[in-house]
């Protein structure tokens, strides 16, 4: 048997004790299959040719958290695309730029409150839920996760989520998604609550 913590994720905890737990939760096997369903579906679509024929050089992830499981998958698939990543939280984006991806030059991360920004190109918000809907101009290709986690097992309101949706259809009348452009919809069933995915254009 072998065990191993990568280097990255040490630092972070010896930095920042007090976020194990949140950072625990971002490789929480859930977060994981999330992240991964999310490249699956992309993938899919940019080999169906609806991502080659739009002029998208940057991607845009709100509400980015560490980016720990969804980084490396995008930068797999976007190895020359310049990735802007996201966040309200100081400490999160500190940990993003310093210790996670120090290295990585096609990648820049910045303090802000999504809400107040207006987004183009590549929009990918796994955090749909912890915001109101963002601004988009028309023809952001949208990539967006969400849940109806309202309420704990116990009952106890989540405080975090904000904006949570019934269904994945509720998500896309949220971000204004064209009728005869959603490139995907669906949903996972994780027993206490369901999580959505919607891909497509903003009207
Ligand atoms: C718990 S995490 C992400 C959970 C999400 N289910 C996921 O899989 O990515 C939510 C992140 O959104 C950030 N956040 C919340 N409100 C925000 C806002 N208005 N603008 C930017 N980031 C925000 C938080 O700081 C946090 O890092």
């Amino acid at each position: 048997m072998k065990f191993g913590i990568d280097p990255a994720t040490a630092t972070v905890i010896k930095r920042y004790p007090h976020r194990a737990e949140d950072l625990v939760k971002s490789f929480s096997d859930r977060q994981v299959i999330c992240k991964h369903w999310l490249a699956e579906e992309l993938d899919k679509i940019i080999k169906r040719g609806i991502k080659k024929d739009r002029p998208d050089k940057r991607i845009y992830v709100a509400g980015c958290w560490y980016g720990n499981v969804l980084v490396p998958l995008i930068t797999d698939m976007f190895p020359d695309c310049d990735i802007r990543m996201h966040d309200i939280n100081e400490q999160v984006i500190k940990i993003v730029k310093n210790i996670y991806f120090p290295d990585l030059d096609q990648l820049k991360a910045s303090v802000l409150d999504s809400q107040h920004f207006s987004y183009n190109d590549t929009l990918i918000n796994t955090s749909c839920e912890h915001m109101k809907p963002l601004k988009c101009t028309s023809g952001t290709l949208m990539i967006l996760q969400s849940n109806d986690y309202t309420h704990d097992k116990d009952g106890t309101a989540i405080n975090d989520h904000i904006n949570c949706v019934k269904d994945v259809d509720e998500l896309i009348a949220q971000y204004k998604m064209r009728e005869d452009k959603i490139f995907y919809k669906g949903e996972k069933d994780f027993v206490t609550y369901k999580r959505f995915m919607a891909i497509g254009l903003r009207k």
